[in-house]
């Protein structure tokens, strides 16, 4: 049952690159451990749970929008397309595209996570038998990934996971993603859209508190791996919109001044010191103009929701 997997990574080495990224992000100032470590098991599930929030609007959203728009996405990929998917995670979008793309040729979700791509490969091969699937293990902000396809390159990164970068990370990504969808390649993309910043703030401040969990679980992750002292209870959440900026800013803060060792290092904190764990970007119809042209693509098409909460994009390739 279980298919080829394409293992861009090896297990000590991506532990390595974890240890050398905290311990870099907690020696600058302001210090900051980069997005993409929250998603360890837990954090992945704790995601999840976000994505049910009441507050998070974004999820059910985009879903709504890939749901009334999928077959206008696949009449304008055409037939015998490949779909890739940056960051795929279990997969749930996909499933919308992949029944609408007309004689879709290959199905390749690139995702750090091994766990995430076995399990999910797995249930797309069982749902999908006549679909070929080609997990990607790697991390999709690295340009080298050699999929081998023929038809129309359709790439698919949704769920705004593009406003955990900064404007010119954007940039980059998108003209590694050019490259590897080629000159007739085209990208659905999912975004934030900017909006009353209340509304922006509750959805990353829910009354539940899963947000915060998610944020803590970070240090939870380091105590365990890197062998680190956090005492979560004496950090704290914190997110708010920066309008100026465009951009939701999440951090965990230290409730008093303290010391903590990771991975045989000593990091002292000040009593109200933070840790920036994340960025997430909104997006306006401008905005979006000008990432998609600073990466090569245009915009052809944005369908967006009846409260213009959130945007999904079709961008050719510029030639
Ligand atoms: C997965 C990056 C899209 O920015 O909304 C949600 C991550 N962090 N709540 C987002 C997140 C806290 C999420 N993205």
């Amino acid at each position: 049952m279980n298919g080829p997997v394409l293992n861009l990574r090896v297990a000590e080495t991506d532990r390595e690159e974890f240890r050398q990224a905290v311990l870099d992000g907690l020696s600058v100032t302001p210090r900051a451990i980069p997005a993409k470590f929250l998603y360890d098991e837990r954090g992945s599930a704790l995601f999840d749970e976000i994505c049910e929030l009441p507050e998070y609007y974004l999820t059910r959203t985009e879903t709504a929008i890939l749901k009334r728009h999928a077959a206008d996405i696949g009449r304008r990929a055409g037939p015998g397309c490949a779909l890739i998917e940056f960051g795929s995670g279990s997969s749930v979008k996909s499933r919308l595209l992949i029944e609408a793309l007309p004689e879709l040729a290959l199905y390749a979700p690139i995702d750090i996570s091994r766990e995430h791509l076995d399990t999910t490969a797995a249930r797309l091969r069982r749902d999908y038998p006549r679909l070929n699937v080609l997990p990607v293990c790697a991390d999709f902000m690295k340009p080298v990934l050699p999929i081998e396809s023929g038809g129309r390159r359709l790439g698919f990164f949704p769920g705004s996971t593009v406003g955990n970068l900064t404007p010119s990370e954007a940039t980059v990504f998108l003209r590694h993603t050019r490259e590897l969808l080629g000159d007739d390649g085209a990208l659905v993309l999912g975004v934030d859209l900017k909006k009353d910043p209340q509304r922006l703030h509750d959805a990353y401040n829910d009354a539940a508190g899963v947000t915060a969990a998610f944020t803590l679980n970070l240090l939870r992750r380091l105590n365990r791996e890197l062998h680190a002292t956090f005492d979560l209870a004496a950090f704290a959440h914190e997110a708010f919109y920066d309008e100026a900026e465009g951009r939701i800013e999440i951090y965990f803060r230290s409730l008093k001044k303290q010391s903590v060792m990771v991975a045989g290092q000593r990091f002292d904190f000040a009593a109200g010191e933070r840790v920036h764990t994340e960025y997430s970007y909104k997006y306006d119809t401008a905005d979006l103009s000008a990432l998609a042209a600073s990466g090569g693509f245009r915009v052809a098409e944005t369908w967006t929701d009846p409260e213009r909460l959130f945007a999904v994009v079709y961008l050719e390739s510029i030639a």
